[in-house]
């Protein structure tokens, strides 16, 4: 069956990508010497995925890890070392630059690309026996839909997409007491930002590029996404820890995981999820 391919050709949707484009590309530079992302430990031989992930995902007899949004390619670099053949996907050169640089100081090969998630089955021409998507990419992509059918796509028959997120819950907390405070439910519409300097890895840094668009996802929207590209749960897991400070109330422990202290209700703040697309697959399109 031949690939067919909408083109996504959406002014909106393109105005604010190349926002969050220009917001990474400068982000990726501070981020690259950022203490947040433990480069010196990573050099050292540690690992950046959490516990966690080591824990519930196992690689088996997979060769191939296809890492999409890698970012500065911390967690892409931490999976090559478990002995598969990774590729690295991002938007952002200058993350990929910053990448390629780590990944020579750990001695690690990683295949790095530059493309946007939707494009990714145009541009790769390949598929994969894992397809990894790891902490804080899906908000920035508007249309999990489509996502879901490029993930389907690259995926080998058999294939597993691994996706790790923080949980939408998460998102509806206010920046003070540990209450409710955005809507779970989405609107559809991009939560715009323009005021805010530094990032969550950097929070004092002097930036010039201060636009994002970012799109809040149910839980429902992503499982329908993941299962409406024909792919099917295996495992769906939620976690009271996070990876950074989403909330004051949080207590980071000696992991540097954060936590709700013992006084608060505790709700999930992470979930993973394991898909596999079937072997005999009704060929995707991907629309
Ligand atoms: C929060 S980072 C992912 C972080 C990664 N899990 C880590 O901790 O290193 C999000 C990444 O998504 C990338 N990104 C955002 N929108 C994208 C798109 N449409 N296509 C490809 N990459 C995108 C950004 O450049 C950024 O590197």
């Amino acid at each position: 069956m031949p690939l067919i391919i909408k083109i996504r050709f959406d002014m909106e949707y393109s105005q604010l990508k190349l926002a969050n484009k220009a917001w990474w590309d400068e982000r990726s530079i501070i981020h690259g010497e950022s203490p947040f992302y433990k480069i010196s430990e990573l050099v050292s031989g540690s690992s950046a995925l959490g516990d966690f992930e080591h824990e519930e995902f196992v690689i088996g007899d997979a060769e191939s890890l296809l890492h999409l949004q890698c970012h500065i390619g911390t967690d892409t670099i931490s999976w090559a070392r478990r002995g598969v053949q990774v590729t690295g996907l991002d938007f952002s050169e200058s993350a990929l630059i910053q990448a390629q640089r780590i990944a020579e100081s750990c001695g690690v090969e990683v295949s790095w690309v530059a493309a946007d998630v939707y494009d990714a089955p145009l541009v790769l021409r390949d598929t994969y026996d894992i397809v990894y998507s790891g902490k804080g990419a899906l908000p920035w992509l508007d249309d999990l839909d489509t996502w879901g059918k490029v993930v389907s796509k690259l995926l080998k028959p058999g294939g597993r997409l691994y996706l790790v997120e923080f949980h939408p819950i998460s998102w509806i907390l206010g920046d003070g007491e540990w209450a409710i405070v955005h809507d779970y439910f989405s609107s559809g519409q991009p939560h715009i930002e323009s005021e805010v300097q530094g990032s969550y890895a950097a929070s004092d840094a002097v930036t010039t590029f201060n636009t994002t668009a970012e799109w809040q996802h149910t839980l429902a929207e992503v499982i329908s996404a993941v299962a409406g590209a024909g792919l099917v749960i295996e495992w769906f897991h939620e976690f009271p820890f996070t990876y950074f400070q989403q909330s004051p109330i949080l207590e980071v422990n000696d992991e540097g995981v954060y936590e709700v202290p013992e006084q608060y209700a505790r709700i999930p703040l992470m979930y993973s999820l394991c898909a596999r697309k079937p072997f005999a697959h009704s060929s995707t399109r991907v629309m």
